[in-house]
């Protein structure tokens, strides 16, 4: 293939070279899949409605998220295990996202230290994604080493009480590597079950994690954290209403990228009602098929003020590496600024929710 001109050809390129068990893990969803689906197409769902006759000849998408100075919305969503895609796993990431000048979630469940990986993404902004362990302690102990590496806040992860069912995962019997572990999550949670029969992650998951987790739970951590708290799998406007009465410092709209509850709406239709809900109490980010500038366009029209990529960041990292993940976070920044011209928005102050209409409407 020749250089890859978009999301799309970085994704033919990464699963031409993955093994069958990575790559499936990687692009797989739960059940029949039609979340994950749902979540692609849905955001062609929504119409731009481009104004005439705006200079644009200096179409900016920078912002700030947090007060922290962004080149574009773009932020990295947490996903686990990058070491099954490049040697150099979170850290690589980490320094791509810096060459993007884009922010970086992280996940628990990363093969890095966040200690390295804040370092290599700084000055770039790093979030921690926090799965909640059945164990307080060791909860405890990951919330205190991510302030202490300088992440920005954290994203309590909430729609996955229990690790819904991925069928390609059972079938592959999805395991990590013995030269790859949970260096976050160590010393006693650092390790997933070896390989046997099943998904190693759905056995990590339900000994590990806590699915008894509460409103109660969140209120624990915002007492326990010194950073910011956010919540991370909201679809539904009297969630959003409540995280943002209990002073969350801000809403992921997520369904986990079609991996946990499969026939879940899709977020380019849940993301306009939690952001009336919410009503400017605390920002709003969204994720989940986005692949396209335009995608990310429509996501800040209807209110989100950034907009998490996981699986994209996932192909340029197995395609190039660092390189490979700024040259995806690059492609859609520049689609963004592209589509923003074309809009007649020159900046992401002008984003807003005229400019797009639903299908049919
Ligand atoms: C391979 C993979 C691993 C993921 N791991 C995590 C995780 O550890 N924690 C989490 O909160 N979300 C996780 N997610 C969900 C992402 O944060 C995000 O919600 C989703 O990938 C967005 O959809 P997209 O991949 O279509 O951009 C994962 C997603 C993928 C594809």
């Amino acid at each position: 293939m020749d250089t890859p001109l978009n999301v799309a050809d970085f994704e033919r390129l990464a699963l031409s070279t993955l093994p069958v068990m990575v790559a499936d893990y990687y692009r797989g969803g739960s059940g029949d899949e039609q979340t994950l689906r749902d979540n692609l197409s849905a955001w062609s769902r929504w119409h731009l409605r481009h104004r005439v006759l705006v200079d644009v000849d200096a179409a900016d998408p920078s912002t700030t998220l947090q007060g922290a100075e962004v080149a574009s919305p773009l932020v990295v969503a947490p996903t686990a295990f990058h070491g099954l895609a490049h040697a150099d796993a979170e850290r690589a990431t980490a320094l791509g996202a810096k060459q993007a000048g884009a922010a970086m979630c992280l996940s628990t469940l990363s093969n890095t230290p966040v200690e390295e990986v804040v370092a290599a993404a700084a000055p770039s902004p790093v979030w921690f994604q926090l799965y909640v362990y059945r164990d307080r302690g060791a909860t405890r102990a990951i919330v205190e080493r991510a302030q202490a590496a300088g992440c920005r806040g954290l994203l309590v992860t909430v729609d996955a009480a229990v690790l819904g069912t991925r069928e390609r995962d059972v079938r592959n019997g999805f395991h990590l590597p013995e030269h790859l572990s949970l260096p976050n999550a160590a010393p006693d949670a650092g390790r997933m079950p070896a390989r046997g029969g099943t998904s190693a992650l759905a056995r990590y998951v339900g000994e590990q994690l806590d699915a008894s987790l509460t409103w109660d739970d969140l209120a624990w951590l915002q007492e326990l954290a010194e950073i910011p708290v956010w919540i991370k799998g909201v679809v539904r406007a009297d969630d959003a209403d409540r995280a943002a009465a209990m002073g969350v410092a801000g809403i992921v709209v997520s369904n986990h990228g079609g991996r946990q509850l499969d026939g879940g709406i899709p977020t380019a239709l849940a993301l306009p009602e939690v952001v009336e809900a919410v009503a400017g109490r605390c920002p709003v980010w969204v994720d989940g098929g986005v692949r396209r500038g335009t995608h990310v366009l429509k996501a800040m029209a209807l209110g989100a003020s950034a907009v998490l990529v996981g699986r994209p960041v996932l192909w340029g990292l197995t395609v190039w590496g660092a390189a490979g993940v700024a040259a995806v976070l690059h492609t859609l920044q520049r689609e963004l600024t592209e589509a923003m011209a074309l809009c007649g928005a020159p900046t992401v102050a002008d984003l807003t929710r005229d400019l797009v209409r639903p299908d049919g409407a």
